[in-house]
């Protein structure tokens, strides 16, 4: 991709170098989140004396979905909104107050992953560089771990948020996941997305797919992050934008990735939209209109940035322009 203004270089150490102590945060807590669930299911079942060992398939199934890879955009996101209103704050502490919101972002983008690769959705094999979970474990075992990681990113919202986070916010947190993880977002953008399969799509179409699909729990990221950090209704409506522009944004590079790097590149098998007539950017509008398209999402993502600065004086947005630079030109 013909990238302008790419002053850095965009591959994988972009964020294992500038986000490696924050993708560590979440995979922390991620980890940690998954034994405090497992210390207590394995605890009730001595304390009732029923050991049943084929339950170990199930944690690993767990684990596999979870903690085996992944970007963790949605936790970068929100962590490095909050932290753009605290500059002053130690990156360490605005991570402890966005643990919840961190760790439940990323189990409901698993359960979306998980599900969106079941034969019955989009049919793949490979996520992340391993087998998807129902071709590592069987189909049954990776409904019950999409079902698991969607009830249990509830929990712990709750659970890993700090008491200093009002209660106000964290309901208005957990009624925005439940809207934009069913029917306000991933539902009703994943039922569009696979109906819309082989037919021709118009712009319009394909603009409600990635706004719902990905662009919901993308935007509601950054929303989370400017909501516990109470910023003023005005700049809580310039991150709005801004999460849909994003959220646009990484769809748009995921179907454009998708005709462009390889299978080992991406972790993900690659061509695949094309083999499903999958409505995506490139199908709808052409390759050489995706490129444009994720130019000027970035740039508007990057006037959105300035806007809030102009908002909000003290608030510090490089490590978020950062990041807008890393959506643009990510290659995985
Ligand atoms: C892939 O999301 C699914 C889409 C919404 C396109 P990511 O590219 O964030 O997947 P991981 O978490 O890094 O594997
Ligand atoms: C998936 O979009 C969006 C989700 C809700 C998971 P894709 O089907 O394009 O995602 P990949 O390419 O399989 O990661
Ligand atoms: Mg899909
Ligand atoms: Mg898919
Ligand atoms: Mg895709």
């Amino acid at each position: 991709m013909t990238i302008q203004n790419a002053n850095l270089t965009m591959n994988a150490s972009f964020l294992e170098t500038t986000y490696a102590t924050e993708r560590t945060w979440v995979n922390t807590v991620l980890e940690a989140c998954l034994s405090d669930y497992w210390a207590v299911q394995t605890h009730k079942n001595t304390a009732l004396q029923v050991t049943l060992p084929e339950l170990e398939t199930l944690w690993q199934a767990l684990k596999h979905a979870t903690v085996l890879g992944g970007k963790r955009i949605r936790p970068l996101l929100a962590l490095e909104t909050y932290r753009a209103f605290y500059p002053e704050q130690s990156a360490e502490r605005c991570f402890e107050t966005m643990k919840g919101v961190c760790c439940a972002l990323e189990l409901i983008h698993a359960q979306s992953l998980v599900f969106d690769d079941l034969p019955c959705m989009d049919d793949d094999d490979l996520r992340r560089g391993q087998p998807t979970v129902h071709k590592a474990f069987d189909e049954a075992t990776a409904v019950l771990v999409g079902d698991a990681l969607a009830c249990m990113s509830f929990g712990c919202l709750i659970r890993y948020s700090p008491k200093t986070i009002a209660s106000t916010i964290l309901l208005q947190c957990v009624q925005e996941l439940s809207d934009i993880s069913s029917l306000q977002g991933l539902v009703n953008g994943q039922y569009a997305d696979m109906v819309s399969e082989g037919k021709p799509c118009t712009p319009e179409r394909l603009s409600y797919i990635h706004a719902n699909k990905t662009g919901a729990l993308l935007a509601f990221s950054l929303r989370a992050g400017a909501l516990v950090a109470e910023a003023s209704p005005k700049a809580l409506s310039i991150i709005s934008t801004l999460g849909s522009v994003l959220g646009e944004l990484f769809q748009v590079v995921d179907d454009y990735l998708d005709v462009s790097v390889s299978t080992s590149q991406l972790g993900k098998t690659a061509g695949k939209d094309l083999v499903q007539e999958k409505a995506t950017y490139v199908s709808v509008h052409g390759l050489e209109a995706t490129k444009r398209q994720v130019n000027s999402l970035s740039q508007q993502g990057n006037l959105l940035l300035k806007a809030l600065k102009t908002e909000v004086a003290t608030v510090e947005v490089s490590r978020l322009e950062a990041l807008v630079t890393f959506l643009q030109t990510r290659a995985y």
